[in-house]
């Protein structure tokens, strides 16, 4: 199967993804992961990207179409994928479809994650993160036991360096709805099944209707 999450910033992608990864037993692969990972190496790409996202611009096109052909042309996503954060312009959307053709793949699910956007600021706001195993918790709602300790591997929790200023949030969610809610409307021609959830819920309620619209038991 071979899905794309979708959605604004904070809306959950992430959180879901490694569940229903976990779950399905289909890779996930976030750009903005490997994009973060790229600066913590201080490789190449990583000294690219670095000042984009720290403004909440996105990466130019031609980097991340580099880096997604890479990612599908790797052994872990032969047998399907889940893909977090890619595409986020009409550009990329349409190199993901030429890459995938090329293949003789094409999507089956862009399911599409709604949150307001209060709700979206409170939960960049809240977000903490562990360096050490990868694990995303938050403040409010998904509280670690001992503040600011990862329950999973004992590392010291972070805030994403993104999250921390306002202007960049706000910054971040003006270019997703200039830039990239436009998809929405373009995979509603595209023949991938379209399916939109009600992201508001607590995060077992939100993957209990990811599961159902992707039908993986
Ligand atoms: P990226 O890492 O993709 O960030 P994003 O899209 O801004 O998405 P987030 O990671 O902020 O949100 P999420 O939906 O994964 O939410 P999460 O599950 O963590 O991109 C970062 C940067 O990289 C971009 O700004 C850009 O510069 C660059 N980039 C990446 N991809 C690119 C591309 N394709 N093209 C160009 N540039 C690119 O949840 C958020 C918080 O909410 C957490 O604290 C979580 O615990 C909590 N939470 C989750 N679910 C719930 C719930 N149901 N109830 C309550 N709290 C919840």
């Amino acid at each position: 199967m071979n899905l794309l999450l979708f959605g604004a910033p904070g809306a959950g992608k992430g959180t879901q993804g490694k569940r229903l990864s976990e779950h399905c037993r289909i890779p996930k692969f976030a750009t903005g992961d490997i994009l973060r990972d790229a600066v913590r190496d201080d490789s190449p790409l990583g000294r690219e990207a670095k000042c984009y996202m720290d403004r909440g611009d996105l990466v130019p096109d031609e980097v991340m179409l580099g880096l997604i052909r890479e990612v599908l042309a790797s052994p872990g996503a032969q047998a399907g994928f889940i893909l977090d954060g890619f595409p986020r312009t009409l550009v990329q959307a349409e190199g993901l479809k030429a890459a995938l053709a090329q293949e003789g793949r094409e999507l089956d699910f862009v399911i599409y994650f709604d949150v307001s956007g209060e709700e979206l600021l409170r939960r960049m706001r809240g977000r903490r993160v562990c360096p050490q195993c990868g694990a995303v918790y938050n403040v409010s709602a998904e509280a670690p036991q001992t503040e600011g300790v990862c329950d999973r591997c004992g590392g010291r929790l972070e805030q994403r360096e993104d999250d921390m200023d306002e202007a960049t949030l706000v910054n971040r969610l003006r270019v997703y709805r200039e830039n990239t809610e436009p998809l929405l409307e373009w995979y509603g021609t595209q023949r991938a099944q379209m399916r939109s959830i009600d992201a508001t819920g607590s995060v077992d309620e939100v993957f209990e209707k990811l599961v159902g619209a992707v039908g993986c038991s």
